[in-house]
């Protein structure tokens, strides 16, 4: 599978009215796992390298709710670079994926969803390490 198909961009319905808009994102249906973990990223700046691991367990999606960034994925094999920045727009990370979050404008507000609770010992920050792992 390539890098591309492992990590779709995925696009959430927009139920907004004249009212403004609205964005759902449910656990198993919107993005395919059940979420367990939020968090976001703000006040990152354009010289910022955030991430810089690849996670054994936890899958993520990405999302810029305010403002836009970057992530630069690779499997070990191939790299894509997506650029986030609607807030009705997401990038899913399966497991196994290395990711650096870079380039956030200043208004960015990157929100993480995450399939798991925080585990230290599930991630790898090593990229030898990662990539001796992935090709293992
Ligand atoms: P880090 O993994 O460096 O963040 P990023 O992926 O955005 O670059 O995390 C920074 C610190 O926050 C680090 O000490 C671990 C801690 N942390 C948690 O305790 N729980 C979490 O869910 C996350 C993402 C980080």
């Amino acid at each position: 599978m390539s890098l591309q198909e492992k990590c779709p961009i995925l696009h959430f319905a927009d139920l907004g009215d004249e009212r403004g808009k609205l964005v759902v994102i449910e656990g198993g249906q919107a993005i395919p796992f059940q979420i367990q973990r939020v968090f976001y990223i703000y006040e990152s700046d354009a010289s910022v390298i955030r991430g810089q691991h690849a996670n054994r367990k936890s899958e993520f999606v990405l999302i810029n709710v305010a403002g836009q960034s970057k992530v630069r994925l690779t499997d070990g094999a191939e790299e894509c670079i997506v650029e986030l920045n609607r807030p009705m727009t997401g990038v899913y990370i399966p497991q196994m994926v290395w990711k650096d979050m870079y380039d956030f404008s200043e208004d960015a507000i990157l929100l993480v969803l995450a399939s798991t609770h925080y585990d230290e010992k599930e991630y790898i920050r090593d990229y030898e390490e990662y990539l001796k792992e992935v090709k293992g």
